[in-house]
């Protein structure tokens, strides 16, 4: 099925190169959680393409346009991820595209087109940028990595989320070579997977910013639970933690403490 996912990517990736510089319409999903009509057109060419080549798989997608079914069978689709970067005519956005049955991820896309960057994930199969095979770092201190968070749009609103994301950061600067916020989840995953990032912690992500990233980081030899260490729902909205593997439990107790 890579092989589906990975040309639904690149139809809805055309669609972000086409519209990164161009003028965009921008509604609001939120105070600062931004949608433009290339969201939306991504997302109806990604679907349509899955849809015929992937009849049997329930899609859900960001923006909705996905399957009312839910079975065990599921493709989490997002059509921009890093709107926000997208909006701003900022490189950092990514198409991302996770298959999962039940409550394991069996195949993963990441396309930011901007930068040049396919990545693509099987279960068992390995991890790759632009088909070469990609690994986690082998950092074994925080002190010799460096890091990447993001922000939930919450923190506009919701003093308690901008606090424990300012204690968080405040700890992470202090114990790491730098923490890295570049607007679009997927594609912090998929750096982490490349051995860019030793770690990498955000609240309330969606499962369509994580199912693809979840994948590519497992099978580059990286680790992915919630904060407390248990296995992580993808579709749970738990804050995610995710490293190269040396470096869960010591992130995992700096951010804890
Ligand atoms: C967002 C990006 C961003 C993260 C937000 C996400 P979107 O996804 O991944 O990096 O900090 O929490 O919602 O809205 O651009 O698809
Ligand atoms: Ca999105």
């Amino acid at each position: 099925m890579i092989e589906q996912l990975k040309a639904a990517a690149l139809t809805g990736g055309a669609i972000l190169k086409e519209g990164v510089y161009a003028p965009k319409n921008v509604e609001h999903k939120g105070a600062i959680d931004l949608l433009t009509q290339y969201d939306q057109a991504a997302e109806k060419a990604i679907v349509a393409a899955l849809s015929k080549s992937l009849p049997a798989w329930d899609l859900i997608a960001e923006e909705g346009s996905g399957s009312d079914r839910q079975s065990d069978r599921r493709i989490y689709i997002d059509p921009i991820d890093g709107t926000t970067n997208f909006v701003h005519g900022h490189p950092f956005c990514c198409v991302s595209i996770g298959a999962w049955e039940a409550d394991r991820p069996v195949a993963g896309i990441i396309y930011a087109p901007i930068l040049g960057e396919l990545y693509h994930a099987t279960r068992g199969g390995g991890a790759f940028c632009n088909d070469q095979p990609i690994r986690v770092s082998t950092a074994e201190r925080l002190e010799e990595s460096l890091l990447a968070t993001g922000f939930p749009y919450g923190v506009f609103e919701d003093s308690t989320l901008t606090r424990q994301v300012n204690d968080w950061l405040f700890r992470a600067l202090r114990a790491s070579r730098g923490v890295r916020r570049c607007g679009a989840a997927a594609l912090d995953l998929a750096h982490l997977a490349r051995g860019v990032y030793g770690g990498f912690w955000e609240m309330g992500l969606k499962s369509w910013d994580v199912a693809a990233g979840i994948l590519l980081i497992q099978e580059a030899g990286g680790v992915v639970s919630t904060l407390t260490g248990e296995p992580f729902d993808v579709q749970s909205g738990a804050t995610i933690l995710a490293s190269n593997a040396r470096l869960h439990e010591p992130l995992r107790e700096l951010l804890a403490r």
